[in-house]
Parts: C-alpha cells; structure tokens; sequence
C-alpha cells in the first residue's frame, strides 16, 4: 500500500468528521466520468430517500456538483421530501412533452434534481426501439449535469431497476439495526456478488441507536457474509435515530436543512467525510477504473446483465 493510502486508511479509522475535499475526477471536460452512487435495501422504509436527500444537500457543500435521481419506480418521494408536489419525469423527456433542461429542478441546495419513476418501467415495457435509443441518449446527457450522481432505488425493485442496481459505479446499502432489514439487505447483497463481484458496496446503518450498536451490526453483517458469500462490504458508517427526521419529513424538508445541527445531520456530515476520504483512498490505489464509469459505464454494464439475464436471488 502507498504511503498515501495508508494515511488514508488511518484517516478513515479516526471517525473524522473534518470537512474533507471531494476529489473529483481530473480530465478534459468531454471525458469527466461521473460517479455514479446507487442507493439500496433489501427491506423498504429504512431511511434512504431521507438519507440520500440530506447527503446530496451536505456533498454540495462540500464543493460537489451532484445530481439526485429519484429511481423508485412509480413513486417520487425525493420530491414529496422537499416540499414539491409533482417532479418533472424523463420520460416526459423521452416522449417530447419537454425539454431536459426542464427536466432537471435547481433545488435550495444548488445541486439538480430529476426523475426515472416512470422511465424505468416504460423501459422496461417497451418493443420500441426508438424510444429505447432515446432513453439511453438521456442518461448519458445526464453526466453533464453533476459529477456525483445519487441513485435513489425503492424497496420494490423491478426486474431493470435490479439490473441497474447492479450496474451502478458504488452501492449503499442501507440497513437498520432490526433483524429483517439485516436478513433482507443481506439477499440483496449476495445477489449482487454473485452477478458483479467486483462492485464497491457500502453499508449504512440508520437509526442506530449509537456507534457501538452500529458497528456490532456491521460486524455481524460483514462476518456472515464473508463466511457464506465470500466477501464483505465497507463500513460508511451509521446515522443515529433521530426524532429531527420525522420532524423534517412533515415539514417537507430534509432534515439536513431543517435541523442543521440535529445529531443525525452531525452524521450525514461524518458519511460526507468517510465517504470522499473512501474515494480518495480508492484513487490514490490506482483502483478508480474512470473509463469504465459514470452513465455510460453504467448503460453497457446494464446491457450486458440484461443480456445475460440474470435472474433474482
Ligand atoms: N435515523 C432516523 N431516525 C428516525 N426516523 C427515521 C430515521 N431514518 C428514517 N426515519 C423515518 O423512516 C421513515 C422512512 O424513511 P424513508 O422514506 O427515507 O425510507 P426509504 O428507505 O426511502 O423507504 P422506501 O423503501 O419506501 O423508499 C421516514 O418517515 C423517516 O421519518
Ligand atoms: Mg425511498
């Protein structure tokens, strides 16, 4: 390991909660690839559209243009979580009923805001080859409007939304300390291992009551999954049970900017860190395969799993 990867490492082990630069892809604008962050559980009503909301809010910040993509197909919380009523869909993009600047919402925060809720499963539905040429044009475009792209996947996964899932750069995957969000995330994760090894997972423990609960959860997890399946995800860290959450989701805010200063936005400060400093460590290794990322990485990796028609669990 380098000398520069070791430090990181240290860095990671530190819990620290500093502000940490993101550090973004180099390269002529017309070869950036973005990082594309899909978000998962195995069980539904973990946390992840609130957690995803707020991280996008806090990576801002940090200097990170980030783009937050609703995948839940036929829902649209993201959207409900921010006080908006309807969002703008991609389809409406693909069908031409608007444009995909319009498409794309400037939120409070700075960052873009878009929606596959419905693309997705039209997708899915579709013989129509020009509809489907099309789809792709999109979300390769996409990747001019953030160089961090959030996915947010629901709890019902569609055969494509699966596929997608697994075709994404990293993953987080959100567990809460109860036994069937543990059992169901644990499915999921062998799935995944199975169809793409090689795919960079994260787990996420929400609603931890606190740190010793979450890393006894993220041993227990990672221990039955090296032992069964054969490798074990990272640790990102936790998010505590927080009742600023649930404040902020009736307000319609997320709560990172309703309650800057809750112990949960603490937290979604403390995953930032861990997290730019895991893509700091993962590039300074040399591992970061940029040609083989952002949307189009994900499109051909996605063709590919359709192709060979994985099946589920
Ligand atoms: N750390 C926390 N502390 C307290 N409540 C929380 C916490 N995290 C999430 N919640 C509550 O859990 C509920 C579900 O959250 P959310 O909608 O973000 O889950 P989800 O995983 O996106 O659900 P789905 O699978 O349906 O998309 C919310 O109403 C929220 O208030
Ligand atoms: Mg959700």
């Amino acid at each position: 390991m380098s000398d520069q990867a070791e430090r990181l490492r240290r860095l990671m082990q530190q819990n620290t909660t500093d502000s940490v630069p993101l550090p973004l892809r180099e390269g002529k604008k017309s070869d950036v690839r973005a990082r594309v962050l899909g978000w998962a559980s195995g069980k539904g009503g973990v946390g992840k559209s609130n957690l995803v909301l707020s991280l996008a809010y806090a990576l801002s910040d940090g200097g990170g243009r980030v783009l937050l993509v609703d995948a839940d197909a036929g829902f649209t919380n993201l959207a409900l979580l921010m006080g908006e009523g309807s969002a703008p869909d991609l389809m409406d993009v693909i069908e031409g009923r608007i444009s995909l600047t319009e498409a794309l919402v400037r939120t409070p925060g700075g960052f873009y805001y878009t929606s596959l809720a419905t693309t997705l499963e039209t997708y899915v539905a579709t013989e129509d080859h020009a509809k489907t040429v099309q789809l792709e044009s999109v979300l390769r475009q996409l990747e001019a409007w953030g160089e961090i792209i959030l996915l947010d996947f629901g709890a019902g996964l569609s055969a494509l939304a699966r596929h997608m899932l697994a075709a994404v750069d990293e993953l987080v995957l959100v567990i809460t300390p109860e036994i069937t969000s543990l059992s169901d995330a644990y499915a999921l994760y062998k799935w995944l291992y199975r169809i793409r090894p090689e795919l960079p997972v994260y787990v996420l423990i929400n609603r931890a009551q606190d740190e010793k609960e979450a890393e006894q959860m993220y041993t227990r997890f990672s221990r039955i999954a090296l032992s069964h399946v054969g490798g074990a995800p990272k640790y990102l860290g936790f998010v505590r049970e927080d009742p600023h959450i649930p404040q902020a989701v009736r307000r319609q805010m997320p709560f990172y900017t309703a309650y800057p200063r809750s112990p949960a936005s603490r937290d979604i400060r403390h995953i930032r860190a861990r997290l730019s400093l895991a893509w700091e460590m993962y590039e300074a290794q040399g591992g970061a395969d940029a040609a083989r990322g952002g949307m189009r990485g994900l499109l051909e990796r996605l063709k590919e799993l359709v192709r060979r028609g994985e099946g589920w669990l």
